[in-house]
């Protein structure tokens, strides 16, 4: 069969292609230890687990559900937007439950993009937006995020580029995969620049409790709710990324407009998945401050790790990787990855996957064990340290 037009230039996605490559590694008995993906290897709270074993062993709880989610979830999303980022939304009107905001970010670009709308994306950033925009066939337009601006775009590099055609920006802090932090200065600026320039803000905010004291929403700032539209996720904060649920949250016109085409594509969640969510979304602090308690015991361990493989990161990052520049010996990011994937039968992830401005980094996830990671600085030791074949 001939594939749409639309699907030229897509590739598949780097990880599904990767795993497959270390499944095949793992048959060969190499027991590949990998620091790539960042899905949450804990489990959920028990009392999530709780409901959702309840709820669905009641018969009534199986139909299909509304396109707008489930009230109570809605009014749990209202809640903890209210509670941790102080941003009120009426929950009837202004949020929108999504299967995960990976696919959020599709139903945007289907929304609002004709044929060759711009779109700003970061470079580096999550490859799903340029996808997705292809895919809707608008054009990207990557910005650039360098450690010498210190991962923030440049806003006036930014406007000597800009044609005019540009609809929409996506923006994603605490960032991926570079861990940078927003401020309050930097939302401000951000808001008041895409006010000049009539776009739209995407903002794509799933890490914001990763390893960050401070939870910060785009939408409270000041003027957000006329330029930003907000997905939200509970794959990392709450590990549950295998349930698929996430939130689009913003002024309830975009609401229904994204709704008119995700309403088309697909129907309401499980409803005992949207009430275990809802009693996710209100645990208290105790929950993240274990959660971000264990991310720091392995952190520590991952800057370890890059010490022995004499790459230099910041130490302050947030989210559930730790991005760091690979050493002068390699030819970039790739050159590192498959050295310690061929060598050391540890995987980490290429920075270049994120894009170009990625190119001399990698990404290490901190969805491990403890004891794996030790098991990886054991090996990387073993296998490239004492036999000097690391690049320096
Ligand atoms: C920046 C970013 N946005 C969105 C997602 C997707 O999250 P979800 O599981 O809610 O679809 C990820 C997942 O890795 C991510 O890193």
């Amino acid at each position: 069969m001939v594939t749409a037009k639309r699907l030229e230039g897509i590739g598949e996605y780097y990880f599904s292609q990767k795993l497959r490559e270390i499944e095949g590694l793992n048959k060969e008995g190499k027991n590949i230890i990998s620091l790539g993906i960042g899905s949450p290897d804990l489990p959920p709270h028990p009392e999530v687990i709780k409901v959702l074993q309840e709820e669905s062993a009641k018969p009534g709880n199986h139909a299909y559900q509304s396109y707008k989610g489930s009230p109570v979830l809605r009014a749990a999303i209202s809640e903890w937007y209210s509670k941790w980022y102080d941003v009120k939304l009426d929950p009837a009107s202004e949020i929108l439950p999504l299967i995960g905001s990976k696919e959020g970010i599709m139903h945007i670009c289907m929304t609002y993009l004709n044929d060759g709308d711009e779109v700003l994306v970061p470079n580096p950033g999550y490859p799903t937006y340029s996808s997705a925009v292809a895919l809707a066939g608008g054009k990207v337009k990557p910005y650039h995020l360098t450690a010498a601006n210190n991962w923030l775009p440049d806003f006036d590099a930014l406007d000597a580029t800009l044609t005019g055609k540009e609809k929409l920006m996506f923006v994603n802090y605490p960032h991926m995969p570079t861990g940078k932090l927003p401020s309050k200065a930097f939302f401000s600026a951000l808001v008041a620049w895409a006010t000049r320039h009539q776009l739209l803000l995407v903002h794509d905010n799933p890490y914001s409790f990763i390893l960050n004291d401070q939870p910060m929403s785009l939408l409270a700032t000041e003027g957000a709710r006329d330029v930003v539209i907000e997905l939200n996720s509970l794959s990392k904060s709450q590990n549950m990324a295998g349930w698929r649920i996430g939130m689009l949250c913003g002024a309830a016109e975009r609401i229904n407009e994204v709704m008119r085409f995700k309403s088309n594509m697909d129907s309401g969640m499980f409803l005992p998945l949207q009430l275990a969510a809802a009693k996710a979304l209100s645990l208290g602090e105790d929950w993240y401050r274990q959660l971000n308690e264990i991310y720091k015991t392995r952190r520590e361990k991952v800057f370890r790790l890059l010490d022995l493989l004499q790459c230099s990161y910041a130490k302050d990052q947030a989210g559930m990787f730790v991005w760091a520049t690979v050493p002068g010996g390699y030819a970039d990011g790739y050159a590192l990855s498959d050295e310690v994937l061929y060598k050391a039968n540890v995987f980490i992830t290429p920075g270049g996957i994120f894009g170009s401005e990625g190119n001399r980094y990698v990404r290490v996830s901190l969805c491990c064990k403890e004891e794996n990671i030790d098991a990886a600085m054991q090996r990387v030791e073993a296998q490239l340290m004492s036999k000097g074949s690391l690049a320096s």
